[in-house]
């Protein structure tokens, strides 16, 4: 058994967690308050749930995924080993869904911004692309529009990630190394937003008509 940590107990966090609990895969969630405060959110949740500080989640997970918003990233990450992991950045720089809420963070890639915070880490952009209600309805997919990209750098991570998007009944597409394909799905990236997961035979002619 695999276990999938979150770093962030929120509404990604959540959206997730069940489904990687009812896939099989051990969940541990956590936040900047303290396993106490998920006493009630752990109970709620069929399978193989536990709370944890940070870092001892970190150091008890597979592979971590950052559920935090872009502001906590700095805090949350702090004083934690990231060396060797499998990390998942599902974040976006931006606030909420209006354009006042995007975060100017000057061109940069967000994810050599992020890459800063978790060093020795094996970085892989994912779950980010879509809002998070298009996730929630979407895993298990009911028809062919199953897609879910990932990019990364580190042929292990994204094959265990692939492996987690799989376990919850999607197709994942690996769109390389994290500095190309991630731009794909960064935000504002032409395969962000669709407000539905792509087909396979769709995503291939997105991801050729974006190259
Ligand atoms: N909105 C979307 O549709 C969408 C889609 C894809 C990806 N995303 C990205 O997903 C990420 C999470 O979004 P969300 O909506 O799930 O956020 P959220 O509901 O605000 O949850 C954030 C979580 O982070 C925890 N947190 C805050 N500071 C922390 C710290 N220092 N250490 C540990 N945990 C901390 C919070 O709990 P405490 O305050 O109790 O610590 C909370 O559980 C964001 O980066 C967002 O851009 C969003």
């Amino acid at each position: 058994m695999s276990t999938i940590g979150f770093l962030g107990a929120g509404r990604l966090a959540q959206m997730l967690a069940p489904k990687a609990a009812k896939a099989g895969w051990k969940v541990i969630l956590s936040n900047s308050r303290g396993p106490d405060t998920m006493s009630e959110l752990v109970a709620g949740i069929d399978g193989d749930v536990t709370a944890a500080t940070p870092a001892d989640m970190v150091t008890a997970s597979d592979v971590v995924i950052l559920a935090i918003r872009w502001p906590q990233i700095a805090d949350a990450t702090a004083g934690i080993d990231w060396s060797g992991k499998v990390v998942v950045d599902a974040t976006n720089n931006r606030l909420g869904p209006k354009p006042e809420d995007f975060i100017d963070i000057g061109g940069v890639r967000s994810s050599d911004i992020v890459a800063g915070h978790v060093p020795g880490a094996r970085l892989v952009k994912a779950f980010n692309h879509e809002p998070i209600p298009v996730f929630g309805q979407s895993l298990p997919p009911q028809d062919d529009a199953k897609v879910l990209f990932l990019a990364g750098s580190d042929e292990h991570a994204n094959a265990l990630v692939a492996q987690f998007i799989r376990d919850l009944g999607a197709e994942p597409i690996d769109l390389g190394p994290i500095d190309q394909g991630g731009m794909l799905i960064a935000m504002g990236g032409p395969l962000t937003n669709k407000f539905k997961l792509y087909t396979k035979a769709d995503a291939e002619a997105a991801i050729s008509a974006a190259s």
